[in-house]
């Protein structure tokens, strides 16, 4: 993993080619809203959400940013959909996130030009980080051409490119049975005012179309990876030929709050976003009446279930749901909420503001522009925690070369009253050990107990060895047995690591000079490991990857 860190850092461009599963593992994602990250001449014009228009986020303005990025040990990003978009109002605001193809040979123009994206892709390769694209096919949009809304609305499909009319979209019907998968996958998304067009994904020359144009793009602006929008409405044997024709990491959107549904699709491309996980942990920790043993139940399923865990998408925020702020205020329990994404089995993913604090409600809400946080560092109590996390799974991935493949256990704190009561549960997934709480901000009274290396899912530590809390440096001794005993600090989460490992996680400053070189002597440090020992074998690794390639 070292040797694989360090030889991707410097041959960054060369091993960016064709980015697998397994290379997307180790990363960390932050995922940019392109139109409101950042400007290109770094203003920062108000942004109402609630307009629903474009706010003038541009590829350049990511460029000009990454440092922002990377310095909370994000080594990769997830940008909007990059192509041409329907222009104008739609009767539901522009196009600005980038979900309304109109043709998806260009590019958004309001985003910058082709150019752009590939300056973009390669600032990203330079050091070191992937880009994750976003790609539609289910759906394109155009304005209706004749707004009385009758029904079925007219459009001009010719506007719809480069497809043949028409006759290359299933007739309008819009989806009124979620349980009917035909009607899932060949009725339209949207409204009768607000129609999402559903290209015929059964015809074989718009299934040609979309293999050559996903395979073009992955190799005309180097991407590393794809994230699919609404992968369930499209009939899943369309997914493995578009995946194998783009031939990098692919993780899709199945929005549902069921493992039974969602894991079918994780045998059809690389890994989906884990919904039914984020479900279970949003509702634990969005009030102190959650439930944590639910978390234990959904994620283990996932575990069971999904072809791949490790290779899903971890997140707890995004640009469809509202954000945890909108419901609650204790920064206790959006703390222990945003903790969850980067200590179990899925690759984080951080959308962009939650490290700033913001609290919108539903789309459009939770799109505010992140220009308005002037990218704070300073005083931001979630954006040191996010660094210290990435820090801290960079650490473990590190020390334990199976960390990416060793499934976490789960222990619910056992109440003696009522499941109400029941406010912890510690994550095992060795060499971290993490303690979550919903108790909020006044419990001091929640007690995590973890039985030892004897017992199924224990701490895998051993007696006497002495664990640092990556976030306080707090020190915590293992019992004889192996076994861990930790009382809450006003709901606070714990990330416990051994102290030789977290003790420079713990150390290390939240913010401020960090890149991806530096960090990793800081961890290299952390580990004990002298700073030459790194470069060497870094050096070597190098050489080893020219050997290989
Ligand atoms: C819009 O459709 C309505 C109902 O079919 C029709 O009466 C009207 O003439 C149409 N308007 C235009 C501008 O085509
Ligand atoms: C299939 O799609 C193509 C291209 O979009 C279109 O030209 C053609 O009419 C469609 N064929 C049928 C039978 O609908
Ligand atoms: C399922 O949906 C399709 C498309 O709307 C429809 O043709 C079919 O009759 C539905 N099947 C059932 C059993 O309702
Ligand atoms: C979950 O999905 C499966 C497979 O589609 C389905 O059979 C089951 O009824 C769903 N469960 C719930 C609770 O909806
Ligand atoms: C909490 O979740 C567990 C596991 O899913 C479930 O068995 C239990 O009934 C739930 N408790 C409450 C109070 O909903």
């Amino acid at each position: 993993m070292r040797l694989l860190a360090l030889s991707s850092l410097l041959l960054g461009p060369t091993l960016a080619l064709c980015a697998s599963s397994d290379n997307w593992k180790s990363r960390s994602i932050y995922q940019v809203l392109t139109d409101r990250f950042a400007m290109a001449d770094g203003s920062s014009p108000s942004c109402d959400t609630s307009q629903r228009k474009y706010c003038g986020g541009t590829f350049s303005g990511i460029v000009n940013k990454l440092d922002y990025i990377q310095n909370m040990g994000f080594d990769a990003i997830w940008i909007s959909p990059v192509v041409q978009n329907v222009e104008g109002d739609t009767g539901v605001g522009e196009a600005y996130h980038g979900y309304w193809t109109s043709n998806i040979n260009n590019i958004n123009s309001h985003f910058g030009s082709s150019d752009d994206l590939k300056k973009l892709s390669s600032a990203l390769h330079d050091r070191g980080m992937y880009l994750m694209v976003d790609v539609v096919v289910n759906h394109l949009a155009a304005i209706p051409t004749n707004t009385s809304d009758i029904y079925p609305e007219p459009f001009d499909y010719s506007t719809l490119q480069p497809f043949g009319g028409q006759s290359s979209f299933h007739t309008q019907c819009f989806i009124s049975d979620y349980n009917n998968q035909t009607d899932v996958e060949q009725c339209w998304l949207g409204t009768p005012s607000s129609p999402l067009i559903d290209l015929d994904t059964e015809n074989s020359t718009n299934v040609d179309i979309m293999n050559n144009w996903v395979k073009n793009l992955v190799s005309e602006y180097s991407i590393d990876g794809l994230r699919i929008d609404t992968l369930k409405h499209v009939r899943k044997d369309f997914w493995p030929d578009f995946a194998s024709s783009a031939g990098v990491y692919t993780v899709g959107e199945v929005l549902i709050d069921n493992t039974t549904y969602a894991s079918p699709y994780t045998q059809l491309i690389s890994g989906v976003l884990d919904y039914p996980t984020y479900f279970a942990v949003f509702s634990a920790f969005t009030s102190t009446s959650g439930n944590v043993s639910h978390i234990a139940e959904i994620a283990q399923q996932a575990q069971k279930q999904y072809k791949d865990p490790f290779a899903s998408g971890s997140f707890i925020e995004n640009h469809d749901q509202p954000r945890v702020q909108s419901e609650t205020s204790d920064q206790a329990l959006v703390k222990n909420a945003i903790t969850w994404v980067f200590v179990n089995d899925g690759i984080p993913i951080l959308y962009q503001g939650q490290e700033q604090g913001y609290q919108g409600g539903s789309d459009p809400a939770n799109r505010e522009a992140l220009w308005l946080s002037g990218y704070n560092t300073d005083n931001k109590p979630l954006l040191t925690h996010v660094t210290k996390l990435n820090a801290a799974r960079k650490a473990a991935i590190s020390s334990n070369p199976n960390f990416l493949s060793t499934q976490a256990t789960f222990h619910v704190q056992q109440s003696s009253s009522s499941s109400s009561d029941t406010h912890g549960i510690a994550i095992s997934k060795p060499p971290l050990l993490t303690l979550l709480t919903n108790g909020g901000e006044g419990d001091s009274s929640t007690v995590w107990t973890v039985p030892g290396n004897d017992n199924e899912g224990g701490g895998g530590f051993e007696g006497g060895q002495t664990l640092v809390d990556v976030f306080t440096c707090e020190e915590v001794n293992v019992k004889s047995d192996g076994s861990v005993e930790v009382t809450a600090r006003n709901g606070e989460p714990m990330v416990l690591m051994v102290k030789e490992i977290g003790e420079g996680v713990c150390k290390g400053s939240g913010s401020g000079s960090s890149n991806g070189a530096s960090g990793f002597m800081r961890m290299g440090m952390g580990m004990g490991m002298g700073v030459e020992v790194g470069v060497v074998v870094g050096v070597m690794g190098v050489l080893l990857g020219m050997v290989v390639i």
